[in-house]
């Protein structure tokens, strides 16, 4: 019968669609995917891409742990409870409270620092911002790129600068881990206003200069690992909800060989 061709021809190009997804997913492992390692260090990093994947729950766990030893001190997650995280994460309760929860915070509590917001606008002249929803705001990539192109600038409060986010308030927080690198830039030649040829200096690739407690793949690893965290706690039920995804389509597909058949049962006998 022609039709259940279609359908099952419909059936196998859904499964297949299914089976490529999970593999491009798998791809992304932190640590299969190692350092972008361009010939100069950094010279392509606008195209850098996260390669995060939010089903890789040890990613992911470990993502909470960067967070809360690292980024905790300034940013809040204040729509995520502890709870909610340590479900989701299959942290049991008693581990979630050693390791992760600040003394004295309840597990039902929201994930709020203990930075004062007020205080945090004079030290860096601008509030650390909430970064439950930033992983949406953003995208995965440029906070990969975020993390990863913060340099040396010694004509900086905070002695940082980024490529991705340039002038930024935010201390190299990662900077012991990473290590310090300084931009090397290239001078080109613009035709400004008027037909007038003038100079200017654009990045060219970065140069270590003082190496970190990590190696550069295990840096690369760090922040993939964190940004898949922000990706998880923008939608907690991303995981999920794709999975559940692909079941509706193929009860969609199923129903509507059912449909068809009982069509053709009920007109059978008028044709
Ligand atoms: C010492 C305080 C401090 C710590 C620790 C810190 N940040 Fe920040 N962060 C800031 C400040 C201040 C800003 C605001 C920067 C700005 O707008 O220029 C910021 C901004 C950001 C932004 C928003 C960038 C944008 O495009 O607006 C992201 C994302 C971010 N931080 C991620 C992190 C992560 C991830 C960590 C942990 C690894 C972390 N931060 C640790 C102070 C901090």
């Amino acid at each position: 019968m022609r039709t259940d061709r279609i359908v099952a021809a419909l059936l196998a190009a859904l499964l297949a669609a299914a089976a490529a997804h999970a593999a491009e997913e798998g791809a992304g492992a932190p640590a299969a995917a190692g350092a972008p390692e361009a010939a100069k260090l950094g010279a392509d990093w606008a195209s850098w891409h996260a390669n995060t994947n939010v089903t890789d729950m040890p990613s992911v766990q470990r993502g909470a742990r960067n967070f809360v030893s690292y980024c905790l001190g300034c940013h809040g997650l204040k729509y995520e409870r502890w709870s909610r995280l340590g479900q989701d994460l299959s942290i049991p309760p008693d581990l979630l409270e050693k390791e992760l929860l600040p003394p004295g915070d309840k597990g039902t509590e929201y994930i709020m620092t203990s930075m004062p917001a007020k205080d945090a606008e004079t030290w860096f002249g601008k509030a650390p911002p909430d970064l439950t929803l930033m992983a949406r705001a953003r995208g995965r990539n440029y906070l990969y790129q975020f993390l990863k192109t913060f340099y040396v600038d010694p004509g900086k409060q905070t002695g940082a600068n980024n490529l991705r986010l340039p002038a930024t308030a935010m201390p190299h927080v990662l900077s012991e881990l990473e290590g310090l690198k300084r931009p090397v830039f290239r001078d080109v030649m613009t035709r400004g206003e008027g037909g007038k040829f003038s100079h200017e200096q654009v990045f060219d690739h970065f140069e270590m200069i003082a190496p970190g407690r990590l190696s550069a793949a295990e840096y690369d690893g760090f922040v993939r690992d964190t940004v898949n965290f922000l990706d998880y706690v923008s939608e907690p039920t991303q995981a999920a909800r794709r999975a559940l995804g692909v079941w509706v389509v193929l009860f969609l597909l199923v129903f509507t060989w059912l449909a068809w058949l009982v069509k053709r049962e009920y007109w059978k006998d008028v044709h």
